[in-house]
């Protein structure tokens, strides 16, 4: 990143629309040399500018080493986000970043890895899975854990159908509520945590999604027997500058935008979960 206050700007090569109020946008700088010099880590994030409307913080999902594109999958939720959902192809937006700490991959190597994410909670890991995925001798197990509301709630079904089936891999989907169509499973996610074939020693645990879900994980995975340190999230607080500067994100002590969204559970143990942060 040249400039961090300074959007650049990127071309819509293709728009997906993933469900009713969710739709990705596959982004590429419009200034080769920028393109070029543009690279992220799985769990960062980039602003998304909306010209003459806004900007929004919004995860990268593609796999780092694809070079061609960056993926960012939304949800409408308000003004800006309302007015990205009618961005159509070939028309451009502005990107800062990548911003932000993402997913410790060091002190995943050689390890299990057990994700485990809520709602569209899932864009963040995105970017992980794949990573894992393409580099598969580098990690142990991978257990792929999404829980959802409603079986409609669910993206990517052919995603999760692909990730089941690639080796040393579990996938555990499941709905509060399912469906005659619904293949996967029926429950809280947090529930199934007894089926798995835990190493608390040897598992690193990711997870993001609403912040009770989160908690209810951090709870029981501690009482399996994982360590506050191996147990690491992705959170979000409302951003403006995202480099530090302008506090809208602080969380505690620190700033969600540059010393997280990523944070181990002993990083903000004292104040996760609690009201007013
Ligand atoms: C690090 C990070 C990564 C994110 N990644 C993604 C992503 O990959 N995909 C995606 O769809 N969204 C993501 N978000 C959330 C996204 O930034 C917000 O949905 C967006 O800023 C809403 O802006 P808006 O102008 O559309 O809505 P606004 O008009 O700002 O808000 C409309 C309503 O939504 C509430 N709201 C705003 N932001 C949030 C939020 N973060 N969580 C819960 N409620 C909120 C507001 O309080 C308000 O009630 C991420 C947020 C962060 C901090
Ligand atoms: S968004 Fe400004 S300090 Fe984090």
């Amino acid at each position: 990143m040249i400039n961090p206050y300074l959007p650049y700007e990127a071309e819509v090569v293709e728009r997906i629309q993933e469900s009713s109020t969710i739709f990705t946008l596959r982004l590429k700088f419009t200034d080769d040399e920028q393109h070029q010099r543009y690279s992220f880590a799985p769990g960062q994030f980039n602003m998304v500018y909306l010209y003459g409307v806004g900007e929004v913080p919004i995860s990268i999902v593609s796999d780092p080493g694809d070079e061609h594109c960056y993926d960012h999958t939304i949800r409408v939720v308000g003004r800006v986000t309302r007015g990205l959902a009618e961005v159509k192809q070939g028309q451009r937006v502005g990107i800062r970043g990548p911003f932000g700490r993402g997913w410790p991959l060091d002190k995943a190597e050689g390890r299990d890895v057990l994700i485990v994410t809520g709602g569209l909670g899932c864009a963040p890991v995105v970017s992980v899975i794949n990573y894992i995925i393409s580099r598969r001798d580098r990690f142990g197990r991978l257990t792929i854990m999404q829980g959802v509301k409603h079986a409609d709630d669910l993206l990517w079904r052919e995603r999760y159908k692909l990730w089941s089936q690639m080796p040393d891999t579990n996938v555990i989907v499941a709905a509060d509520t399912g469906g005659k169509q619904w293949p996967w499973r029926v429950g809280p996610v947090i529930a199934m945590f007894d089926e798995l074939e835990l190493v608390p020693a040897a598992t690193i645990a990711m997870m993001c999604g609403p912040e009770g879900m989160m908690h209810a994980a951090i709870k029981r995975l501690l009482e399996l027997g994982m360590t506050d340190e191996m147990l690491f999230m992705s959170m979000e607080r409302n951003m403006q500058c995202a480099v530090g500067h302008c506090g809208h994100c602080q969380y505690g002590g620190q700033f969600v935008c540059k010393d997280g969204p990523v944070f181990a559970y002993n990083e903000i143990k004292d104040i996760f979960g609690k009201k007013g942060f």
